[in-house]
């Protein structure tokens, strides 16, 4: 009998929101995005097709810990919850092993360093992070567009314009995909996309010199070309899309940045964002398999 089987037992599919209510307690205590404790979101996981959870119950019934695998592509992906009341148990060593009985590949939405601890006692790397981080738009800092830049807004004509220079700016990031006009929108514009809050950065001669996208309450992706960094253009648009989002009642806006990306974070902290938690995945080495 492993530890697994002595601590934990299998989850009913109506153990979703129980599911939910937990990830509340580990976001409040461990940062991270506040959609990750919605049903939708946990039941993606806890109760998916082709997956399998575990819960571990106290004796007065609160599920103090969960986990789950389920197929993701052409691997295995798993994630657990231990309550920050019940850590120190054994209860988190056991899940994650549990969890690699079947996965290659372990998730996080609020990385702790008891987590990162773990993982890597396991043999497992990181192979992804990102930071979400949050504005709450009560103080936007005034910063001015450079001498000659002008704001252009999101419409038909200026789509294509607004593709080029995500093209030019993301070009260089580790995983471009280098979608074409056609991917590019049909990822970005659903019905969160917010068309007054994206604007593109046009110097004296027409020329675009950057962009930011936004969904209602997210800021999606800002950039700059190459040639036209680190004179404030990056800064003047993320502040204008603030505004922008501010002016039309929202009371805050979130981004994911991912940890290899230190000039963007620094960027956004500057301009008053906090982080709120690591989203993290682990993986197995193929030798280990
Ligand atoms: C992150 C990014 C949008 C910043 O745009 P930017 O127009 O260079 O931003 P700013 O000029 O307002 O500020 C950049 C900061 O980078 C640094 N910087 C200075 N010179 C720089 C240069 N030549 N290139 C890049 N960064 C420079 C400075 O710290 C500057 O801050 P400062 O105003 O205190 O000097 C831009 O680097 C970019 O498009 N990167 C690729 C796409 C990307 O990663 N987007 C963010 C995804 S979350």
């Amino acid at each position: 009998m492993t530890d697994a089987d002595a601590l934990f037992a299998p989850l009913a599919a109506d153990a979703v929101p129980a599911v939910s209510r937990l990830a509340a307690r580990c976001l409040a205590a461990d940062g991270g995005l506040p959609l990750a404790a919605g049903e939708g979101f946990t039941a993606r996981r806890y109760a998916a097709e082709g997956g399998l959870a575990i819960g571990a119950y106290d004796p007065d019934g609160t599920l103090v810990a969960a986990a789950a695998i389920r197929p993701t592509g052409g691997t295995v992906t798993g994630t657990a919850l231990v309550d920050p009341a019940a850590r120190g148990r054994g209860l988190g060593v056991a899940a994650l092993d549990w969890c690699l009985g079947g996965a290659d590949v372990m998730e996080t939405e609020s990385l702790t360093d008891g987590a990162a601890a773990l993982f890597a006692d396991r043999g497992l790397t990181m192979s992804f992070a990102e930071d979400v981080m949050r504005h709450d738009l009560k103080e936007i800092p005034d910063v001015p567009l450079p001498a000659g830049v002008r704001l252009a807004g999101w419409a038909p004509d200026t789509v294509s314009r607004f593709h080029a220079a995500y093209r030019a700016a993301f070009a260089e990031r580790p995983g471009f995909p280098d979608w074409d006009q056609e991917q590019w929108t049909g990822w970005l514009v659903d019905d969160d996309f917010r068309p007054p809050w994206s604007l593109l950065a046009v110097d004296a001669s027409g020329a675009d010199l950057g962009f930011v996208v936004c969904g209602d309450g997210w800021l999606v992706q800002v950039g700059t070309t190459p040639a036209a960094r680190g004179r404030g253009v990056g800064a003047a648009l993320t502040t204008a899309a603030l505004r922008a989002a501010a002016a039309d009642g929202a009371s805050e806006m979130l981004l994911d940045v991912n940890v290899d990306n230190p000039v963007a974070a620094d960027l956004y902290r500057r301009l008053g964002f906090t982080v709120l938690g690591r989203r993290a995945r682990f993986t197995r080495p193929a030798s280990a398999r």
